[in-house]
């Protein structure tokens, strides 16, 4: 029997990089199902449909194929229509555009088999907004990993500058919080700690102290 871990939370908790570390030191599979979102939420971005028009998004559907893949270095890629679309998707535009698909039923219907798939065949941490709630209900450990929203648009900015983006911390911070607000609010699956997870608030904590925190709860509920 495979292991699941979920781990849910809102935007820039620093859920993708401790479980990416978390997943490392204990030899899972890593799954960032945001990427999915994100993939569909690029290709509505592309075909200039608004990121609200249902009939066309729905459309869209019909014909595009995203599937989840890994690179030598053992990193997840997100390729949409074959083509490996990773690093495109990691735009301010784009971030909305995921947030806003992924309130329609059938975007998260959609996504629902492959992120199962997934986890019948690995032992695997998978983060996003509804693992542990809907997408792995079984799954061995769940957490629920969150910071303030001031501490959360903080990380986010530093990041997208160390790329070279030029944002302002104010508009990453409205993101940050217009996104909370669609995620946590939005009909299916929102953003919400399924019963049996454990909250970690990562405000006060570092990288390493965040990791370190995560790697004890997992061992102790494995
Ligand atoms: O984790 P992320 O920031 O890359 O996710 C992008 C958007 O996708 C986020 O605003 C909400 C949505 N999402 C979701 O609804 N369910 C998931 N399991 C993962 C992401």
């Amino acid at each position: 029997m495979n292991i699941a871990i979920a781990i849910d939370g809102p935007a820039g908790a620093g859920k993708s990089t401790i479980a990416k570390l978390a997943a490392k030191e204990l030899s899972f599979i890593y799954v960032d199902t945001g990427a999915l979102y994100r993939a569909i939420g690029l290709c509505a971005y592309r075909n200039n449909i608004g990121s609200k028009d249902v009939p066309q998004i729905l459309k869209m559907l019909e014909d595009i194929r995203v599937e989840l893949a890994f690179n030598d270095k053992g990193e997840q890629i997100v390729l949409l229509n074959g083509e490996d679309v990773s690093s495109l998707i990691r735009t301010p535009e784009i971030s909305m555009y995921a947030s806003d698909v992924s309130a329609i039923p059938e975007v998260r219907a959609f996504l629902l088999d492959l992120q199962r798939n997934m986890a019948k065949t690995n032992n695997i941490i998978m983060d996003g907004r509804d693992i542990g709630t809907v997408v792995l209900p079984n799954a061995k450990v769940k957490i629920f990993l969150t910071a303030s929203a001031e501490v959360r648009a903080k990380r986010r900015f530093d990041e997208l500058i160390e790329k070279g983006m030029d944002v302002k911390y104010e508009d990453v911070l409205k993101d940050v919080e217009t996104r909370d607000y669609n995620d946590s609010h939005r009909e299916t699956a929102p953003l919400k700690p399924a019963e049996d997870s454990v909250i970690v608030d990562t405000s006060g904590l570092d990288l390493q102290q965040s990791v370190q925190k995560l790697i004890s709860i997992m061992k102790e509920n494995m």
